[in-house]
């Protein structure tokens, strides 16, 4: 099979999906390898690292011609993929929900598109979830970010010339990014606490040793739907939870939002109005900003102050860790692949469970039952 690698095309993208180690292993399992000129440039991996590893390098369309399957972080725009064999498969992002449009566009062109971000909960499935394994840096990154950019420090100092107070760190989602942004705020010395609609979290919170703020006494306060993720709450809970989260916000300095339901605009979880309550100087982290943003007022790759507040928006917070997010992307490419490879037929053969949950189009026409419903 010809596995083939483009640089990604997307503003701010500095991810690649493959590198010299997983290029190693593909062709291991008797691939041609093929990574356009340039791809790895934003995350620090030459073309000769990749020729090293033993893919040829070439322009785009040299790449594409022939590929059984093309890797990407997030699906290229069809133009790009003439000259693939006919139904060629093409696993990455393709934030299937809102761009509908370019999906169509792979059933036309008779492309089997595969969505990284629909990878099952199951696991078996965990060392192929992009998902998890970007949102791990994102929720460390975004806890730097803030102390970078927050004006004074994490951790409590005692000093000759005075104490130095620890800084109060609120994180809001308490999936795979907000339990990896407790544990670093709480490394970094800041006194952490955290809340989730998910009560299953309550006690991972805790054994971080961060305290754990929850909306109590609400009817369905379970919060957990289908796969582990959270399901779309209550009018009486959103009520309870704003005004927990008045109370408590005015305390903090530093808050990282996470909160994300999947198919759906993420939830509002602060407002102006509460930002107002906060001290001049705090920082506010909005991870969920690509998906419609937690924070009123957060701006997608942008910066803004709001009540002497500074609201971080940076949509895509994986790209500012690039070398890292595309090491594990890679492997999350290699690991799904390589667990259906066939040796007799030289391919991969994906069974139902997870082939049905990722592939969106197949044969000219879009296949995928949550796009169907959608
Ligand atoms: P996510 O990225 O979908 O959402 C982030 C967090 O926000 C979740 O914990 C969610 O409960 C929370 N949230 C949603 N609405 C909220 C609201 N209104 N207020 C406060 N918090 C809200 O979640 P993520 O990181 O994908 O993880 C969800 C679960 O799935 C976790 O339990 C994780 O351990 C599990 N998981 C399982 C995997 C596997 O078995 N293969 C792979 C990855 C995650």
């Amino acid at each position: 099979m010809k596995i083939a690698v483009l640089k990604e095309r997307a503003a701010g993208e500095t991810r690649v999906a493959a590198t010299p180690e997983t290029v190693k292993k593909f062709i291991a399992l008797g691939n041609d390898f093929a990574v356009e000129t340039g791809a790895g440039g934003g995350a620090s991996i030459p073309d000769d690292a990749y020729a090293e590893a033993g893919a040829t390098i070439g322009d785009a369309a040299t790449c594409v011609k022939d590929a059984d399957i093309v890797l990407g972080i997030r699906a290229p725009e069809t133009a790009v993929l003439e000259g693939a064999k006919s139904g060629a498969r093409v696993a990455a992002l393709f934030d299937p929900f809102t761009n509908g449009d370019l999906v169509d566009a792979y059933a036309k062109a008779g492309l089997e598109a595969l969505s990284m971000e629909f990878m099952p909960r199951i696991t078996r499935a965990q060392s192929m979830d992009v998902l998890s394994s970007q949102s791990n840096l994102s929720g460390y990154k975004a806890v730097l970010t803030a102390a970078d950019t927050f004006g004074r420090a994490f951790p409590m100092m005692m000093t000759a010339a005075g104490t130095v107070k620890a800084a109060k760190c609120f994180v809001m989602g308490v999936g795979v990014a907000g339990l990896q942004a407790i544990a670093t705020a709480k490394r970094l010395g800041a006194q952490v606490s955290a809340t989730d609609v998910r009560s299953a979290t309550k006690e991972q919170i805790e054994s971080l040793g961060a305290k754990a703020i929850f909306v109590e006494d609400v009817e369905g306060i379970e919060g957990e739907g289908s796969g582990g993720y959270a399901t779309e709450m209550s009018e009486e809970y959103k009520a309870a939870q704003a005004k927990l989260v008045s109370e408590h916000i005015a305390k903090q300095d530093i808050v990282i939002t996470t909160a994300l339901i999947p198919g759906r605009a993420a939830p509002r979880l602060i407002t102006d109005e509460q930002i107002a309550t906060m001290q001049p100087g705090s920082v506010i982290y909005d991870l969920a900003v690509a998906q419609g943003g937690n924070v009123e007022g957060s701006v997608p790759d942008d910066m803004v102050v709001r009540h002497g507040v500074t609201i971080i928006g940076y949509a895509n917070t994986p790209a500012h860790l690039a070398a890292d997010a595309s090491a594990l992307f890679a492997r999350n490419h290699f690991n799904f692949l390589s667990a259906f490879w066939d040796k007799a037929t030289g391919k991969p053969e994906l069974d139902e469970e997870i082939g049905d949950a990722i592939r969106l189009t197949k044969g000219g026409s879009v296949v995928n039952e949550r796009l169907k419903g959608a």
